[in-house]
């Protein structure tokens, strides 16, 4: 399973993204709001740090505006994803940027529905927001679950993104799904490496080897 930063800190992406694990970037107005600053001097500084997709929402709710925003996007870097909402307009936009090779990431997912008529339209990634859907007591995963079966069953080549991920749990849900990424926030990747028992394994093994006379004589 490929695993995205689900941010636009750029120095905590240059940071995880050292760690080797990190395939690729979401991002979304609120992440883009919250540095503070310009967006493209942050989008060209991801673009640089990350070899891999990286996603830019559209602010258009028409088709016709989106496909233009989407086309200058897509212009600024062949790692650009264009993220573009489950809406009948972003439908139809979808539509025309698939027929002009423009990846297209179909954001705000909320039903197995939804992600097929994605799936139809052409969208390269399809993103269920799961931690949304928990939120309002309906089983997020479970709309991955039947996303993953309906692309399997009819061969579409839309890969699964699970969005909107609040704990590793989720994570490991939605690798046991067979989803295709999970995007999640900086602090979830780190809460997935740690474990007590490393660290307490750890610190007894190096208080063991100062008992090995010469230590380590290679
Ligand atoms: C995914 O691409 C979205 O950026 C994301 O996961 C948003 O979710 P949240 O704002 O509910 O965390």
């Amino acid at each position: 399973m490929k695993i995205f930063l689900d941010t636009a800190d750029v120095e905590k992406i240059r940071e995880l993204y050292q760690w080797g694990v990190v395939d690729g970037v979401t991002t979304n107005p609120t992440h883009i709001a919250a540095t503070g600053r310009p967006f493209l001097d942050v989008v060209r500084e991801i673009l640089e740090i990350v070899d891999g997709p990286v996603s830019l929402e559209v602010i258009s709710t028409e088709a016709e505006g989106m496909v233009e925003e989407a086309r200058k996007l897509a212009a600024l870097h062949y790692n650009v994803v264009v993220k573009i909402p489950c809406t009948v307009e972003g439908l139809k936009a979808l539509k025309v940027l698939a027929s002009e090779g423009v990846k297209v990431n179909m954001t705000l997912v909320f039903s197995a529905n939804q992600a097929l008529l994605a799936a139809k339209a052409g969208a390269t990634y399809i993103s269920p927001f799961v931690g949304r859907l928990d939120a309002i007591g309906h089983d997020g995963m479970e709309v991955v679950r039947q996303t993953v079966a309906i692309l399997r069953n009819y061969g579409f080549t839309s890969q699964v993104i699970v969005s909107a991920i609040r704990h590793p749990q989720h994570v490991l849900q939605a690798a046991l799904c067979g989803a295709h990424v999970a995007t999640v926030r900086p602090e979830i990747l780190e809460q997935m490496i740690r474990h007590p028992l490393t660290d307490e394994g750890l610190r007894r093994f190096l208080e063991d080897w100062r008992r090995v006379p010469g230590g380590l004589a290679l």
